[in-house]
């Protein structure tokens, strides 16, 4: 076993926020073995940036874990030549050039449709009302998966996150997560006709174009959904709350003194909607003192590294003025988020300044209570009730 020093965690308490023991480790050593995670964490900004481009020591190759299990083989578990041919083969899906020229006027038609539908309510829960179903969306959209309902698409997502999770193997949540597999599987079926015949940018289509096996192209679709529903959902809610929450903050962008995207990345920062991702020890070895075991598993707690107070001014405050180049919210390393260009685009750009221009007076509504948050691996709002007119 790693000979890390070890931090002893209340996983509930750490569900509930995380942040005060991810100071604390920060603070006693950088490196750390928490035993209720049965991982050994890396929690510094700066050694999580150098040590998640060293592929060859921490390897996304899990071949035994949940993730490759119920989902199949997909580009977040590979490494090197494998990994990037796949990395190459989606981007005519997801670079900066498809999403401004072809995904954005998407978003934007599907954002107004949603608050279409809003302006007929005095007061509601942006979660579920805005944030689920404009992420679902462009989920939607970007993976060609046009045939799902969002309701669906945020009900798949959301099975194969609890799936992966489930360390304890609990028979339940794996059986969702099969029918949620083979949701997807179903909506494929029914789409791969169409897009055989009429090729376009979404991500089964591309991958379907460049010759990817077809497990190849399911298994992506679903690493896409897994991980492009929730955080979307969450940023945008988390950041509307945010700003609410802060007004003089607000007061910036209406002023123009900062912009929406300013907003949504500082919101990433200080309450990064993935917290951390997983490797798998390849080798033996030894680094800052701490004996490293071939396959144990760590954790790169972007989380943790986002409020890094060596980095960050001020780490536990929402600042949007401050310079996010330091920023671990989509990775460090050759996983760096494939959504980040189509999220930035969809959220800096349209639904913050869509959602504020349709509801110039909404508000938190506080009769409901606070703001409730929950996760350490994946962290949003539970709900942000408010008042729209
Ligand atoms: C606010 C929104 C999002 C955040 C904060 C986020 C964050 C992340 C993070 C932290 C990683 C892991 C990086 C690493 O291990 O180095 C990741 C990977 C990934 N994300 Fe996102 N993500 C977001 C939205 C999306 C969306 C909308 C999609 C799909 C359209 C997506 C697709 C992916 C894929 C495919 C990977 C794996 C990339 C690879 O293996 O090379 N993400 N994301």
């Amino acid at each position: 076993m790693s000979n890390a020093p070890i931090y002893e965690i209340d996983i509930n308490k750490f569900w509930d926020n995380p942040y005060p023991d991810l100071k604390i480790m920060r603070k006693r050593f950088s490196i750390c073995f928490v035993p209720q995670l049965n991982s050994t964490l890396f929690t510094k900004r700066n050694s999580i940036a150098e040590n998640e481009k060293k592929i060859e020591v921490f390897s996304s190759c899990q071949p035994e874990g949940l993730m490759t299990r119920l989902m199949g083989e997909n580009m977040m578990r590979k490494d090197g030549e494998e990994h990037l041919r796949e990395k190459k083969v989606i981007l005519p899906s997801v670079s900066p050039k498809t999403v401004k020229n072809i995904w954005k006027n998407e978003f934007i038609k599907n954002t107004k449709a949603i608050l279409n539908k809003m302006i007929d309510f005095e007061k509601g829960d942006i979660v579920k009302d805005f944030a689920l179903p404009v992420s679902a969306e462009a989920l939607k959209t970007i993976t060609g998966l046009t045939n799902m309902h969002f309701k669906e698409m945020d009900r798949v997502s959301q099975g194969m996150i609890d799936g992966i999770a489930n360390i304890s193997g609990d028979p339940e949540i794996e059986s969702n997560c099969n029918d949620c597999t083979q949701s997807i599987d179903k909506h494929i079926d029914e789409m791969f006709p169409l897009i055989k015949k009429f090729p376009n940018n979404s991500l089964l289509s591309v991958q379907y174009e460049a010759g990817l096996s077809d497990d190849q192209n399911r298994a992506n679709i679903k690493l896409a959904i897994s991980g492009g529903q929730n955080e979307p959902r969450d940023a945008i809610s988390g950041t509307v709350w945010s700003l609410l929450k802060h007004p003089d903050q607000l007061k910036y962008i209406l002023k123009k003194e900062c912009s929406w995207m300013n907003a949504f990345e500082e919101y990433c920062r200080w309450i990064s909607p993935i917290g951390m991702s997983p490797r798998r020890v390849a080798k033996n070895i030894n680094i800052g003192g701490v004996d490293f075991i071939k396959n144990e598993r760590i954790f790169f707690m972007f989380g943790s590294g986002n409020r890094d107070e060596e980095v960050f001014e001020n780490p536990d405050t929402f600042i949007i003025k401050r310079k996010l180049g330091a920023s671990l919210a989509f990775g460090a390393g050759p996983h760096f988020c494939a959504g980040a260009w189509a999220s930035r685009c969809l959220i800096g750009e349209v639904a913050l300044p869509l959602l504020f221009g349709c509801f110039p007076n909404l508000k938190l509504d506080h009769r409901k209570g606070d703001v409730k948050f929950g996760g350490w691996a994946f962290r949003g709002p539970l709900a942000v009730n408010c008042i729209y007119i």
